[in-house]
């Protein structure tokens, strides 16, 4: 009996334990109610009673051997656990700083415009971006040989000799079309949307911009009607103190025509500043009325197409609009 007891306190000694699987095979094998030890001591009505001391003490004695060993095991593998967690994994750290986008500043300055028009009782219309030549010249009284139509500033989609060219849009008036099209005046909309010149790109131009573009159309809506909108949006976007004027200008679909500029502080050069035009405007051209079917003896209307980059660069003292289109993500976090 004594050398079983023996032979199980040496098992118990050469057993090793080196991840949770072996630590609860361990468990089972000795320590659970079918183990080895419970078996040990079943067999304790065996043993005549003078050897009954010694033999339980030899008993006990692997029996807290089996424990101890169980116990350390588990402390053991506690700790190396612990040990092995990388730095990133201590749930105790903050949690690291979660970055989230924001929109382009051409998009914010874009929602401010919509915002300010919606306040002035305008409401949103939008048009395709590849047009026909008739929504985009024909009908806004382009005569046809006039110089936009020319290739330098328009992108041509489809020539034809047949039917209507198509084009990139090259402003967003021939919005404006369709919607005196689909629409009996009174008219009130906005018509916000990209817009494409085959120019050069330069810190002044790029080939892709934004116009958001106005139509106002009803009874009597005057040249005093006009100018009051537009002074009244330059004061809600730059503020009350900003420093406009108003020029004549000219536009096939507009007489008389207006043009806005607005005063740019430049803090950064040692020139005074500069006047920046951010949009042409004016009263709708009597053949524009009557290119859609509207009777110019009974309606007038006044429409303007403003750029959003202008307004944006002016907005945030920015001095170059390729930078609205390099997506350069150390600019864009500015606009958070
Ligand atoms: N479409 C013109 C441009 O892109 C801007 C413009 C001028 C729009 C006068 C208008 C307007 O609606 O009335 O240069």
């Amino acid at each position: 009996m004594l050398d079983d007891i023996q032979a199980l306190k040496q098992k118990v000694q050469d057993y090793t334990i080196s991840n949770e699987e072996e630590l609860e095979a361990f468990r089972l094998e000795f320590l659970s109610r079918n183990g080895k030890v419970q078996a040990m001591f079943s067999r304790m009505s065996e043993v005549p009673n003078e050897k009954k001391a010694e033999v339980g003490r030899a008993m006990n004695e692997v029996k807290n051997l089996a424990q101890s060993t169980f116990d350390d095991a588990e402390k053991r593998l506690a700790r190396e656990e612990a040990a092995s967690l990388k730095a990133s994994d201590d749930i105790t750290l903050p949690a690291p700083p979660h970055s989230l986008g924001s929109y382009h500043p051409l998009t914010q300055t874009l929602e401010e415009m919509k915002n300010i028009f919606y306040r002035l009782g305008f409401s949103i219309a939008d048009g395709p971006e590849i047009e026909d030549d008739f929504h985009n010249f024909t009908a806004l009284n382009f005569p046809p040989n006039h110089p936009a139509r020319d290739e330098q500033d328009t992108f041509f989609i489809e020539k034809n000799d047949d039917k209507e060219d198509l084009v990139l849009r090259t402003h967003t008036s021939p919005v404006q079309i369709r919607l005196m099209k689909e629409q009996e005046p009174p008219i009130r909309s906005i018509m916000p949307g990209r817009v494409y010149r085959n120019e050069a790109v330069s810190p002044k131009s790029y080939f892709l911009f934004h116009q958001v573009e106005a139509l106002y159309v009803d009874t009597d809506v005057s040249v005093a009607e006009l100018k009051e909108t537009l002074i009244s949006f330059a004061k809600l976007m730059f503020g009350k103190d900003v420093k406009y004027r108003l020029r004549p200008g000219y536009f096939p679909f507009t007489e008389p025509s207006l043009e806005m500029d607005i005063w740019w502080e430049t803090p950064n050069s040692n020139e005074d500043g500069k006047w920046l035009e951010i949009l042409g405007s004016g009263m709708v051209d009597p053949n524009v009325f009557k290119s859609v079917g509207i009777d110019p003896e009974k309606y007038t209307g006044f429409a303007w197409g403003m750029g959003v980059e202008r307004i944006a660069l002016l907005r945030h003292q920015i001095d170059d609009i390729r930078v609205f289109y390099d997506n350069d993500v150390r600019f864009l976090e500015q606009f958070h």
